[in-house]
């Protein structure tokens, strides 16, 4: 009919209008623009880290208004979210890094970037010293520098770093989820544990240990971990080591009551019902007090203590800060009196301090440690700094006050939830997600989608989010990969 012709003219069109904007980006992609060089009438404004928070600024910064130079230990930002898959191989690391230095070639004046640590700073003469670990797999191999770089405003998005609570022999044992190498070690140990125990002259008690999967601490990384091993066993450990994968138990210990202590209640006992159907253990009340080479000592509900034997123990109780933070918050003694990061007030400004703004995990600016807040703190600041700078360039005051300019002319930063997700296990998704002043809680297989959507929606770059889909088209036809690296 004439109508169906003309509905497939539309879709035909609104087609080819896709993949010319799809060429048009890949293309632009790969050819950036010529920037413009350093201006030396320009200030310079130093961002650490390359994380969630650092990295929203810099894509959202104008640098027509400023020198900009970054500073990490690593040249890529990492779409944590997707972390958790890459343990396992549902996701391969590469796709959920992002090298800044593609970032940086698409701003219109270029950007400096030093793969280095911070590890020192002198406020009063705008000084901070950089180390470059020369491995970064190694600590002990030794490091460049330090060097010292000047800034005029500095940003700090360093993140935080793992907390074991100073519990004896977590550093030495156990393994951390917090960077693309944590997921490369822990995929690598757990084929390593799998391949000893097929060894035919070792005892049942040592096939046991080794086949014991142990996640400490309940948070959504334990769980969302604890899910994707469960999946990797469930999909591809019971194909191709049928004998030994019935064998292996997977144990979850919380300290608290229950897992998940931010989620709604409803959605606390939809994944503890959930991990019960896909037999992992949860141990609640249960606080691990040492780790050991091949066990782990618990204290029990009741007081008492065991001693568990573990093939590989994945380590998962949060964060504390950097220790750059430590020495930050140290120039400024009297005012920064809070260990666990930067007090900052509600325009992200370093308590005591001038020139110098936190987001993020390091900063304590009365939010939680989460991704979406260090962005949405990110594109805040950047749009503060480029509205206030361009102000200055047009009225030709060059040391304007950027700290006393950006109170004077917006609003406090305010953090909109967008409301929380987690993945746990056998392809079910929980949310928690706010809407018109209430909150709705889902969770099953459709939140499982709207997950994958929403995360598939929020990847840095068309490049992530490619490698992502064929990441997950490839686990489908072909299952994870198992060979160990
Ligand atoms: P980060 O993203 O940690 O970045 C810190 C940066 O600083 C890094 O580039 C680091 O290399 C660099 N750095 C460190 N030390 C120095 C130094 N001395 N000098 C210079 N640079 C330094 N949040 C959510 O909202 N949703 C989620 O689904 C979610 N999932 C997560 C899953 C996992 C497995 C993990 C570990 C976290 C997850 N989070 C999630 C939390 C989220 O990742 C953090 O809140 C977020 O990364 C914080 O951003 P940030 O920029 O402050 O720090
Ligand atoms: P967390 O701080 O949220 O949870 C850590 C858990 O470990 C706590 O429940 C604590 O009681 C427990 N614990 C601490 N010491 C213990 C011990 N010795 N023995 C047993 N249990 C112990 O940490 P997590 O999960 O690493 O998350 C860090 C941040 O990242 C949080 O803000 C979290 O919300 C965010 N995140 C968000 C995700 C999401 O929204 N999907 C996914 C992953 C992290």
């Amino acid at each position: 009919t004439p109508r169906m012709r003309k509905v497939k003219r539309v879709v035909y069109g609104a087609a080819l209008l896709g993949a010319t904007y799809t060429g048009w980006l890949m293309y632009r992609n790969r050819n950036p623009a010529e920037q413009q060089a350093f201006d030396p009438s320009k200030k310079t404004l130093v961002l650490l880290g390359t994380g969630w928070g650092s990295t929203t600024v810099l894509k959202n910064l104008d640098t027509e208004h400023f020198n900009v130079v970054v500073v990490s230990p690593r040249n890529y930002f990492l779409f944590t979210p997707l972390l958790p898959s890459c343990t396992v191989g549902t996701i391969e690391n590469r796709s959920i890094m992002e090298p800044v230095r593609l970032l940086m070639r698409h701003k219109s004046r270029e950007v400096k970037f030093y793969e280095a640590e911070c590890t020192d700073i002198d406020a009063d003469r705008k000084e901070l010293t950089l180390v470059r670990r020369t491995s970064t797999e190694d600590a002990a191999k030794g490091s460049d520098g330090p060097v010292k770089i000047s800034y005029d405003y500095l940003v700090v998005g360093v993140g935080g770093t793992v907390n074991t609570f100073g519990t004896p022999g977590v550093e030495e044992h156990a393994c951390f989820l917090k960077e693309i190498g944590d997921a490369r070690k822990i995929r690598r140990q757990l084929m390593d544990s799998i391949e000893s125990a097929a060894f035919d002259n070792i005892s049942d008690a040592e096939r046991e240990r080794l086949l014991h999967m142990v996640v400490v601490g309940g948070g959504p990384t334990g769980i969302e971990y604890a899910g994707e091993l469960h999946d990797f066993l469930q999909d591809d450990l019971s194909q191709w080591y049928p004998e030994l994968a019935k064998k292996i138990r997977i144990t979850l210990v919380e300290a608290l009551p229950n897992v998940l202590p931010a989620f709604d209640k409803k959605l606390i006992d939809y994944t503890q019902s959930t991990f019960d159907e896909n037999r992992i253990t949860i141990l609640t009340r249960t606080m691990v007090k040492e780790v050991k080479e091949k066990s782990f000592i618990v204290q029990n509900p009741d007081g008492s203590r065991s001693d568990i034997p573990y093939g590989l123990l994945v380590w998962a109780t949060g964060i504390k800060a950097q220790p750059v933070v430590n020495r930050i918050r140290a120039q400024f003694g009297e005012v920064q009196t809070n260990g666990r990061g930067l007090l900052v007030d509600e325009y992200l400004r370093v308590k005591g301090a001038r020139d110098i703004w936190a987001l993020g995990d390091c900063a304590l600016s009365g939010y939680a440690p989460l991704a979406q807040v260090a962005s949405q703190q990110g594109k805040w600041l950047a749009r503060r700094l480029n509205s206030v700078a361009a102000q200055a360039a047009r009225e030709n005051k060059n040391d304007a006050d950027m700290f006393a300019l950006i109170e004077e002319k917006s609003r406090p930063f305010k953090y909109s939830s967008q409301g929380s997700l987690a993945y746990i296990g056998s392809e079910k998704a929980i949310a928690d997600l706010p809407f018109f002043n209430r909150n709705i809680t889902a969770g099953g297989v459709a939140t499982f989608w709207f997950w994958k959507s929403a995360y598939l929606n929020e990847l840095f770059s068309l490049r992530n989010s490619t490698l992502v889909v064929s990441d997950w088209v490839k686990r489908f036809f072909f299952g994870r990969d198992i060979s160990r690296e």
